[in-house]
């Protein structure tokens, strides 16, 4: 696809029509499952109306919760600080393999994650989204939007095995976490032919009436600089099994490492974590941090260099704080 030529093409399209051709199609070339591994079928809204043993008022918690997931963007200034909603990286209501399924969460939590360095609940799970990806803060835990979200993600793992750890197409990562050779100006490239139409040539994606249609790659409305997606390998798998929206699958592995470098090269707001210094935060966080460009130096510019936040008005939300039982 060359930009060049489709950019005035796309803005005298209706952005409706854009948005329409744009729709999720079922993804091509997903990895298979290996054998031994526990395959989930998520129940969908339609399971849902029609499952007699879930009692009414359950059903209108756990579609506020699903309402919260897919237009997390009704929550802006409150929750939310940029322009995702949880279904803009949790793609398929968060029921699709290798796009990272939630409900996982709920069958293999409590449980010791190395984000953080201790065990976490469920409600934590969904608290450090909205903590990094989203930039923002969650529902205090409790709370009945918070509530609505757990029922949202406990419901999807209905029947699934408590502590099964085996899960097919969990997560983004089918790619591996071994980095090839990366190119910067090959991902560029990558990125102009394959991306720029929808997300924008300088990746802030692409808003209607106030409402975000493509959301932003880079820059104050994109996740954090302490999202699993400034992870190299993360994005290089989400990007492989879900980008171009509509034809995913259809970049080589090395295009995906290529773009998903390039994305992840350019600056979005501050890690949560920041401790007032870069390089210092990179080193304190470095099981995480050596995945990410942060505090390294690409094209001669330091990243995450910036006391920048986004339009959040806070550096860190008070939730994430440590947890011992000494
Ligand atoms: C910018 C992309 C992005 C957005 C937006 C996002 N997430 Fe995530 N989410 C991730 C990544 C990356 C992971 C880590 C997957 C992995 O371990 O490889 C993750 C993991 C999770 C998990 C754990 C799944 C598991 O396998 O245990 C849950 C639950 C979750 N997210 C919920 C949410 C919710 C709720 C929202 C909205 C408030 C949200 N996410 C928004 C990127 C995103
Ligand atoms: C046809 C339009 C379209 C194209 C082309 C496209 N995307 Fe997307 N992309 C989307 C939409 C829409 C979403 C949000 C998905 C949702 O909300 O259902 C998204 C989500 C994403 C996300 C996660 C959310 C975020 O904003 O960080 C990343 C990363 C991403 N795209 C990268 C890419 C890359 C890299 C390419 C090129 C290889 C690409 N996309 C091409 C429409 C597109």
């Amino acid at each position: 696809m060359n930009f060049a030529r489709v950019l005035p093409f796309i803005a005298v399209l209706p952005l409706a029509a854009a948005v329409q051709a744009a729709d999720p199609v079922v993804p091509v070339n997903l990895p298979e499952p290996k054998e031994g591994q526990y395959v989930h079928n998520a129940p969908t809204v339609d399971d849902l109306m029609a499952d007699e043993s879930i009692h009414p008022e359950l059903k209108k918690v756990i579609l506020k919760g699903r309402d919260m997931f897919m237009n997390t963007q009704q929550y802006r200034g409150e929750y939310v600080f940029n322009d995702m909603n949880c279904k803009s990286c949790h793609m398929g209501e968060g029921r699709k393999n290798w796009s990272g399924p939630i409900w996982p969460a709920a069958t293999t939590l409590p449980d010791f994650r190395g984000k953080n360095g201790h065990v976490n609940s469920l409600e934590e799970r969904i608290a450090g989204c909205f903590s990094f990806s989203m930039n923002g803060t969650p529902p205090a835990y409790g709370s009945d939007d918070m509530l609505a979200m757990l029922a949202y993600h406990q419901w999807l793992a209905k029947d699934a095995p408590v502590y099964e750890k085996n899960i097919a197409g969990r997560g983004f990562n089918s790619l591996g976490n071994k980095l090839p050779e990366l190119s910067y100006e090959q991902g560029e490239k990558v990125y102009q032919d394959n991306c720029a139409i929808c997300h924008g040539a300088d990746g802030q994606g692409q808003k209607k009436d106030g409402q975000v249609v493509f959301p932003a790659l880079w820059g104050d409305n994109s996740y954090n600089w302490g999202a699993g997606m400034t992870r190299i390998f993360t994005a290089a798998s989400f990007i492989k099994n879900n980008m171009p929206l509509g034809k995913p699958g259809s970049l080589s592995d090395q295009e995906a490492w290529n773009v998903a470098y390039f994305v992840n090269s350019q600056e979005r707001p501050q890690d949560p974590r920041y401790t007032g210094d870069v390089k210092e935060t990179r080193e304190k966080f470095l099981n995480f941090h050596k995945h990410t460009t942060y505090g390294t130096e690409v094209n001669g510019k330091l990243l995450g260099d910036h006391d920048n936040t986004g339009s959040k008005p806070f550096l860190k939300p008070d939730v994430l704080r440590p947890r011992t039982f000494d």
